[in-house]
């Protein structure tokens, strides 16, 4: 291992995320009852121009008047892009009004670390006028080509301050390629395998190498429940920790795919307790069901048990 060691600053579980309009207080209970780990509150692209400042004032109300932790929910708000007429005041409102129970920021169309390091100052500031105890994290949205090309670098450097997540926005990542679809995700018949592993294993790695949560963003087709699995299957063997829900429906779906499940904990358990006693006898390695098993499987396995445990807790 090398001597220089980033690990995660705050554990969260966040199999899934379930995006919710803040133009449309109807859904805010309906999330409160889904099931899902994390909502964020979205101020960003699900609200048209017109709304913005409604939308604001209805998540503030969200934010304060409903349990939200009471019901083991995360609660996050995507704030407007640093390029909008927005965001400044999307920042400085949320956290002089509700920022004592709201849990993180998600920065959309993060393209370098600069975007990271404006709102985490504007926070450092807010949060002491407003005396705050809890300190407020960010999630940025890796979903442009200028993002992605400075993915390692927003990482790294974000991984000194607030910065917890990296979530590959699928959508806008497409349009800022210009790839030919007009989908939210999933495959392209006309690409022969996955046209986005490159970009979420790019931003995988960067999540891993310093400390952050690698979660995969939204699959559009909300009646397709195959698709999205097997998306959600794709990004969880890259390393994904979680992925989007932009529908209740794939709330379930997601939770399945990103808990580890009995057998898998079953047979990481069986393999830490073969190491233990090997290691009793002076040995580094064994076999276990006729295959190798070392310090590496030691890593995975306890990966696997974390994992469970993090969830069952
Ligand atoms: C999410 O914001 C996306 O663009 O996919
Ligand atoms: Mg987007």
């Amino acid at each position: 291992m090398s001597h220089t060691l980033y690990t995660a600053s705050v554990n969260r579980v966040q199999r899934c995320e379930l995006a919710v309009p803040g133009s449309n207080p109807d859904f805010f209970e309906k999330a409160l009852k889904s099931g899902v780990d994390f909502v964020f509150l979205d101020l960003e692209d699900a609200v048209a121009p017109d709304d913005k400042l409604r939308a604001r004032k209805n998540v503030i109300e969200a934010i304060n008047d409903i349990d939200w932790h009471g019901h083991g929910i995360t609660v996050s708000v995507r704030i407007n892009g640093l390029d909008t007429q927005y965001m400044v005041r999307d920042v400085v409102d949320l956290v002089e009004q509700c920022g004592a129970k709201l849990d993180t920021i998600l920065i959309p169309k993060v393209g370098v670390y600069s975007d990271v390091y404006m709102v985490e100052a504007m926070l450092n500031q807010l949060e002491m006028q407003q005396g705050l105890k809890n300190k407020i994290g960010i999630e940025a949205l890796i979903e442009t080509a200028l993002g992605m090309a400075n993915v390692e670098d927003i990482a790294r450097q974000g991984a000194c301050g607030r910065l917890e997540a990296l979530h590959f926005g699928v959508a806008d990542f497409a349009a800022s390629n210009r790839a030919r679809t007009t989908n939210i995700g999933g495959l392209n018949p006309n690409y022969p395998g996955d046209q986005w592993h490159a970009a979420i294993s790019r931003m995988t790695v960067a999540c891993r190498a310093y400390g952050l949560r690698p979660i995969d963003g939204p699959f559009g087709d909300f009646k397709d429940p195959e698709g999205f699995k097997a998306a959600a299957k794709r990004a969880a063997a890259l390393g994904c920790e979680g992925k989007w829900a932009i529908h209740p429906g794939q709330i379930e779906l997601a939770n399945e795919v990103f808990t580890p499940p009995p057998a898998e904990v079953e047979k990481a358990k069986r393999i830490l307790q073969a190491l233990q006693e090997a290691a009793a006898q002076g040995k580094g390695a064994a076999a276990l069901d006729g295959r190798l098993i070392d310090a590496a499987s030691e890593r995975m396995a306890k990966n696997i048990v974390t994992a469970a445990e993090a969830i069952a807790a």
